[in-house]
């Protein structure tokens, strides 16, 4: 468990999650599925065991980790690293239940994350890359003082069909001069 604040916790996704997780996608299917290309593809509890597996067994050389936020003691989202191990880097990506936005849930556990990204795991670069129209992603990127980089031209395929991703970075000196 990674403690981000007084509300806010992170809790490594495991088996014992799939129900949970599968129900909160499920009732926010519209919502996630117009930004995050898995949405659609993810149909049963099943398919999200079979996701959750390839978690739960993964260990400190694992190239992705996911944990599940919880707010005010319930879960309401999701956050995960995809490490680029040759290169020391990493990707984040996240998401909230659409009735949770709004509170700075996702902006506070990356932060969390930025630190054990870097400090713990020795991340290098940690990239994070938004559809262009997605505002709200977008946003998170800019008030975590990301660099923005470029656009990748029709890099998302998701419920809207494919979009242009807007790519973000932050190098672990740019994190350790941080002024917040
Ligand atoms: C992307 C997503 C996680 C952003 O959610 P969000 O709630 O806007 O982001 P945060 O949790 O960081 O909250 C920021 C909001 O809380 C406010 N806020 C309140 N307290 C805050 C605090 N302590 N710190 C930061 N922001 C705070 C901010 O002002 C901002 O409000 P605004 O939208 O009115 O400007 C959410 O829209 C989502 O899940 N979308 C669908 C899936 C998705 O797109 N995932 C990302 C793919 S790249």
């Amino acid at each position: 468990m990674i403690k981000v604040d007084n509300e806010i916790s992170l809790h490594p996704a495991t088996l014992s999650d799939a129900d949970e997780m599968y129900a909160l996608v499920d009732a926010n299917r519209k919502h996630l599925g117009r930004w995050l290309p898995w949405v659609e593809s993810l149909r049963s509890v099943g398919d999200e065991r079979r996701w959750l597996r390839q978690r739960a067994g993964m260990d400190a050389s694992s190239d992705e980790e996911a944990w599940l936020i919880r707010y005010q003691g319930a879960t309401v989202g999701a956050i995960g690293l995809i490490y680029d191990a040759p290169n020391n880097g990493a990707e984040v990506g996240y998401w909230l239940t659409e009735a949770t936005q709004g509170h700075g849930i996702v902006t506070r556990s990356c932060r969390t994350l930025l630190g054990y990204a870097f400090m713990v795991r020795s991340v290098h670069r940690l990239q994070l890359r938004a559809a262009s129209e997605n505002v709200r992603s977008v946003a998170v990127a800019e008030r975590l003082g990301f660099t923005f980089e470029g656009v990748q031209r029709e890099a998302l395929y998701t419920a809207k069909g494919y979009q242009d991703a807007k790519v973000y970075s932050m190098l672990v000196s740019e994190w350790e001069q941080r002024t917040d």
